[in-house]
């Protein structure tokens, strides 16, 4: 038999014997397992998670650990779960008894039955993820192993421990597990378990919305997002995650002509926001800029194939796609939907770009101006060298123009430089139209250049717009 590697080394912080400890008095075996041994291994820096499985109470285990930590500890008990969790400094410890499970057929709920450690290794996911360390006097620090689940992560390699129709069909999340891992670490799903996840797939539906999109958030942040989606493609996922982006998919010819598939030409501009910023929402406007294609594709006989449209088209659909994951609908669903709708805006500038129209850009970005500009960058995908350094140069001026302008104009965060209140102390008005009419016709003087953003300048052109529409100064 080859001798069991030690992994002592892992339990540096005093925590783990604090948890030893406890678990002698209690007469328990205990153990580290999943996410922090595995990375451990892979060197992905300090986890701050830490999974304890005990045999016999986690709940137990938890309290008593509790009151070797000085002062007072908490313990969060799950008793549903039969799980319980202690934070301490940066560290979250959460302790779960040793089960065997079996899944009833239409939940993810499984049904506990109380087992060795084996058992639980066995009813994990991944073989990367059932690796375990003793926390036992006898052989602390050994490293159990049962799935070569080491190897595995050196060959970089997801595969489950058991039959993976029974692994997936148990907890179909894990399916999507195995895709966030592979994005994230850059691994391959093993054969048989990717053939599993295809027959499996359409069990995705019982799982909750925020389930499936903290997965999705984790591939998103991976450094080249386009492996998971091209896997939740390949894997027939998308469809129930994403029929919108699987409607972006295929080229279509007419009378000689092709547009390009916006479903591959969306995953590169995922991977290319990925490598200028770690700006998860700017990802998903990424993921998103151009869902309205598919409902505005036309082929017309002049003009060749549009989709007209599509960028308003686009940002009414990113509120439904949020509504149906049950993301959440506030500042951030409208940065996307304000990305999305602005997201053609710099390439029509790029071309002629004049003071004014960098102006108006800058007014209706705002403090996205930046991020825009970002997507916009990332929206170029050419294969052409010539075009590809032609267009960003385009953005280049673009930049420096807003730059130029914002120094002298003071667009990005723009404040009417004239209030309400003094136009109606003017003229002696109350609240009416016609204060509107004139805080609009001073924006639109400033955007055109007419006059520059400053007070005098604006109170004059109130004066004279006032007069024009036949008020007098009181
Ligand atoms: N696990 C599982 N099936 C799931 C979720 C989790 O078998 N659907 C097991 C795995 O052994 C996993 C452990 O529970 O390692 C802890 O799960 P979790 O904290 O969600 O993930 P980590 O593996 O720690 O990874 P990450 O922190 O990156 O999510």
């Amino acid at each position: 038999m080859s001798k069991v590697p030690n992994l002592a080394s892992a339990l540096d912080s005093s925590i783990f014997k604090t948890i030893s400890k406890a678990a002698a008095r209690l007469s328990l075996e205990s153990y580290v397992i999943g996410g922090y041994v595995r990375d451990y291994i892979l060197k992905r820096g300090d986890a701050k998670d830490i999974d304890i499985v005990a045999v016999g109470s986690g709940i137990a285990l938890a309290n008593e650990v509790a009151k070797l930590i000085p002062g007072r500890t908490k313990v969060s008990v799950f008793k549903n779960f039969g799980t319980a969790m202690i934070k301490t400094g940066l560290m979250e410890l959460e302790f779960v008894g040793a089960r065997k499970e079996s899944y009833r057929e239409e939940s993810r709920k499984p049904a506990v039955e109380d087992g060795t450690l084996e058992d639980d290794q066995n009813r994990r996911d991944f073989t990367i993820n059932a690796l375990a360390i003793s926390l036992n006097d006898s052989n602390y620090g050994d490293l159990l192993d049962p799935f070569g689940g080491v190897d595995d992560l050196k060959n970089k390699i997801i595969r489950t421990p058991l039959d993976p129709d029974i692994t997936y069909s148990d907890d179909p999340l894990r399916m999507l597990r195995a895709i966030r891992f592979a994005a994230q670490l850059h691994f391959s799903i093993e054969k048989d378990s990717l053939q599993a996840i295809s027959r499996n797939a359409e069990r995705i539906k019982i799982i909750s919305k925020e389930r499936i999109v903290d997965e999705v958030h984790k591939i998103l942040a991976s450094e080249k997002p386009s492996i998971g989606f091209a896997l939740l493609d390949k894997t027939g996922l998308l469809p129930y995650i994403f029929p919108e982006l699987l409607a972006l998919k295929g080229i279509e010819e007419v009378e000689g002509q092709r547009h390009k598939d916006n479903f591959w030409h969306t995953l590169e501009v995922v991977d290319n926001i990925a490598e200028t910023t770690d700006n998860v929402w700017l990802r998903w406007a990424a993921l998103l800029h151009d869902i309205g294609k598919a409902p505005t594709k036309r082929f017309d006989k002049k003009t060749g194939w549009t989709f007209h449209g599509h960028e308003f088209v686009g940002s009414k659909m990113v509120y439904k796609l949020f509504k149906r994951l049950k993301m959440p609908l506030n500042e951030k669903m409208k940065f996307v939907q304000k990305m999305v709708l602005m997201s053609s805006r710099p390439i029509v500038l790029a071309s002629d770009v004049t003071d004014s129209a960098v102006r108006r850009l800058v007014f209706d970005a705002g403090v996205h101006v930046d991020d825009l500009m970002t997507l916009c960058e990332a929206d170029i995908t050419t294969k052409n060298p010539k075009r590809f350094q032609k267009y960003h140069n385009n953005f280049k001026r673009v930049r420096e123009k807003i730059v130029e302008v914002e120094e002298r104009d003071h667009i990005r965060n723009f404040q009417p430089p004239v209030s309400g209140e003094e136009i109606m102390k003017t003229f002696g008005l109350k609240p009416s139209r016609e204060i509107g009419i004139i805080k609009e016709a001073i924006k639109e003087a400033i955007l055109e250049g007419e006059i520059p953003n400053e007070y005098e300048a604006a109170r004059a052109f109130m004066l004279k717009k006032g007069n024009e529409i036949g008020l007098k100064v009181v």
